[in-house]
């Protein structure tokens, strides 16, 4: 009887995600594994929700957006015993080895079933880019593409009406999108959360930009910034299952702020989830399919607990433990780069 290999994606979606459901399920099939998918992440494996995913199941999906299998927030360590249920269901499916497609909480979950015993193998997800021991992860190279086109197009009404515009972008932790969608869109400031807002510095900033003649401004900050001082703003205090609030609105409260403090007027754009849906780009395509090949080839050597990574330009296994160990912020050196063009 073949070996089955399990597959799941779990947390927020993220454009190439099918690249690597795709990728698991060809190179499996010609090593000779049967693959089901689990739905809707850790959620399927509590409630014995899989699928058997043959060749057909994949034709046609890589360039599709989101997840065949659906994803959800589900920790099965926060209720109960919905820990022993996902190692139960992994045992009654007669899974030989897990791949779980995620970020921090979803592989934080599969570093703790790795030490009780299953077979996992991690691929790392999150359009932020913030996990450590990868230099990318898929879904990010979408979302600043399509940050940076939003970026374009808002320069030109901007510019038509001599406004300041402020554009909102995702970034929970670190300030990836901001910085790389800024730096191509020619942003004039740029504002992550790894620095605190000085509302001081972002007027004198806009002021000597049209003391120079310049009738308009665009403004990138991060979802996650935070004023100096100052939380996070939020939309909603309740917490995830993994203890996460829902961040928004910060683009917003800058807005108001800057028309206050400049007299020039300003609107706010928020892109949100449009940075995380349709189709991917071919950089997230290859690097899905990269690492769902490498996943199954970590399977075959039996390198469980293990997880993919791209290191240079190298598709590497490291111990899954390191991806979680702490969030990947910004680096700095970018940020100065973006500095020079600020104002
Ligand atoms: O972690 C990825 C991310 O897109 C963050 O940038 C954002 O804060 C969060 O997910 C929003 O997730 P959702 O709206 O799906 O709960």
């Amino acid at each position: 009887m073949a070996k089955i290999i399990g597959i799941l994606t779990g947390g927020g979606d993220c454009p190439g995600l099918n690249s690597v459901i795709r990728a698991v399920v060809r190179r499996g099939s010609n090593l000779g594994y049967d693959i089901i998918g689990i739905k809707n992440g850790w959620k399927g494996l509590i409630d014995f929700d899989a699928v058997n995913l043959g060749l057909s199941s994949v034709s046609g999906i890589l360039p599709k957006g989101g997840t065949i299998l659906g994803t959800s927030r589900t920790n099965p360590y926060k209720e109960g015993d919905d820990a022993a249920k996902v190692i139960a269901n992994y045992k009654k499916l007669n899974i030989y080895c897990l791949v779980v497609v995620g970020g921090e909480d979803t592989l934080g979950v599969a570093a703790k079933l790795a030490k009780e015993g299953l077979n996992v193998v991690g691929v790392p997800k999150t359009i932020d880019n913030d996990l450590s021991a990868t230099d990318f992860t898929f879904g990010f190279d979408t979302a600043v593409n399509i940050a940076t086109e939003c970026i374009d197009r808002l320069h030109t009404t901007a510019e038509s009406h001599h406004r300041i515009i402020v554009v909102e972008v995702m970034g929970r932790h670190a300030g990836w999108i901001a910085a790389y969608s800024g730096i191509a869109g020619g942003a004039d400031i740029i504002l992550v959360p790894e620095i605190p807002i000085d509302l001081d510095e972002v007027t004198e900033l806009i002021k000597k930009r049209h003391s120079r003649g310049k009738t308009f401004s665009i403004v990138v900050v991060a979802e996650g910034a935070k004023f100096k001082q100052g939380n996070e703003i939020l939309q909603e205090q309740k917490l995830d299952a993994f203890g996460h609030v829902r961040l928004g609105g910060v683009g917003e409260a800058l807005g108001q702020e800057i028309e206050k403090r400049t007299g020039y007027e300003t609107r706010v754009s928020v892109l949100g989830h449009i940075q995380r849906g349709g189709t991917p780009t071919a950089f997230d395509r290859v690097l899905g399919t990269r690492f769902g090949v490498k996943a199954v080839d970590l399977v075959e050597k039996r390198e469980f607990g293990s997880m993919v990574s791209l290191q240079g330009n190298r598709v590497v296994s490291i111990p899954i433990s390191r991806a979680i160990e702490k969030i990947k912020t910004l680096d700095m050196e970018l940020y100065d780069i973006a500095k020079v063009f600020f104002g």
